[in-house]
């Protein structure tokens, strides 16, 4: 069966049910060709409980379907449209994501759950990401875990073979950006090591510990968030870049062996994204600068004009990067930055 329209859904007596009240949302696509992750229009959830495809304006240019950022579910029926690998990308996998509580990590988890993915949040926030997972149950869980702690992510992982029988994706993603502080006469040592013990131990933890139970069944993606501030030099704090190098690092070194295995490791080097992360790093330098202001030095600093990098941007390419559509793509470095690492402008 194939839907081309709402007036196709409401034929084939497709329904669609809405957890929570927040939003459903019209993806559209043209006669010819799909164009994915173009909202087109999202409206309020009026209701609670089971509409059809009725419920809604009719519009046969407009394909009603579920995607981050709300709940929205559907019926089995929706099971056998033609397009859903397209859009269940990640159906039925287990997915780790850490720092899974906020920023780039949250709109991962919202994204990978739109795409059937049954997600493990994990954070050391834990009101935040209880929060969160509530919202996305029931295919999210959150789990208390701070990532320098060996036995925090050795506990992760067993949860997810535990719950859900496997982990098919992990996701590193937590991590701390330091002071502000970028001259190497002022290097506190202490300081690197605080920094170090998440971008770079807990990467590795993680790493470790997802490795040791896709190995035995050949199968995982490996993941972790690097940053432009490990590929090109003065484009975050000192000891930031050099960490954000190391995660890279990681990433690359293990791919190699991990590759016999049949496991994919890539990481992603996302420019400035304002998250609370981001948002912290400004205002310790900027005193009292607001969030809107923080977003327009970050399109002013891009090489790609009339863009701002969000959170969902980085999560869209986790989600190429986990699913099959990257099945021949592992110790990659995915820079989403606009091109900002890719040329220099040269005054004129
Ligand atoms: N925001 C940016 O501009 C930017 C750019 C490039 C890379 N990154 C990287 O993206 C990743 C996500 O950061 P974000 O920007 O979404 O920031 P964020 O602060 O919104 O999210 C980071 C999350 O990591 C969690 N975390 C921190 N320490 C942890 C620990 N020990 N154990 C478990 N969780 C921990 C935090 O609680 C938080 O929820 C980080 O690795 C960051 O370095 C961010």
């Amino acid at each position: 069966m194939a839907c081309h329209s709402l007036d196709d859904c409401s034929r084939a007596g497709i329904q669609f049910r809405c957890n929570d009240s927040r939003y459903v949302c019209l993806w559209g696509f043209g006669r010819t060709e799909w164009r994915p992750y173009v909202p087109i229009q999202s409206l309020p959830c009026r209701q609670r409980g089971v509409f059809t495809a009725d419920s809604f304006e009719h519009n046969s240019d407009l394909l009603l379907t579920s995607s981050y950022g709300f709940s929205c579910d559907h019926t089995p029926g929706f099971a056998s449209w033609s397009i859903l690998p397209w859009l269940h990308r990640l159906e039925g996998k287990v997915a780790i994501i850490t720092g899974g509580a906020s920023g780039i990590g949250e709109a991962t988890a919202r994204l990978f759950v739109a795409h059937g993915a049954l997600v493990l949040i994990a954070d050391i926030q834990d009101k935040l990401g209880a929060e969160l997972a509530q919202e996305l149950a029931p295919n999210a869980s959150f789990h208390h875990c701070d990532i320098t702690q060996e036995q925090d992510v050795e506990a992760l992982v067993d949860a997810a073979v535990r719950q859900h029988g496997r982990l098919d994706i992990m996701y590193n993603n937590a991590g701390v950006v330091g002071s502000i502080n970028t001259s190497i006469l002022d290097v506190n040592i202490e300081e690197m090591d605080k920094l170090y013990a998440v971008n770079v131990r807990g990467t590795l933890l993680g790493t470790k510990h997802a490795a040791r139970v896709m190995i035995p069944v050949r199968n995982g993606v490996i993941l972790a968030t690097a940053s432009i501030a490990g590929v090109m030099g003065g484009t975050g704090p000192l000891l930031y870049s050099i960490s954000k190098c190391a995660t890279a690092g990681i990433i690359k070194s293990v791919s190699a062996e991990l590759g016999q295995h049949g496991i994919r490791v890539n990481c992603i080097s996302p420019s400035g994204v304002p998250t609370p992360l981001a948002v912290s790093l400004f205002q310790e330098q900027f005193p009292g600068i607001t969030i809107p202001q923080v977003e327009d030095y970050m399109r002013n600093m891009s090489a790609l004009k009339g863009v701002l990098l969000v959170a969902e941007d980085v999560a869209r390419a986790a989600l190429f990067l986990a699913s099959d559509d990257a099945s021949f793509i592992s110790g990659h470095n995915l820079i989403v930055d606009g091109g900002f690492t890719a040329s220099k402008a040269i005054p004129s």
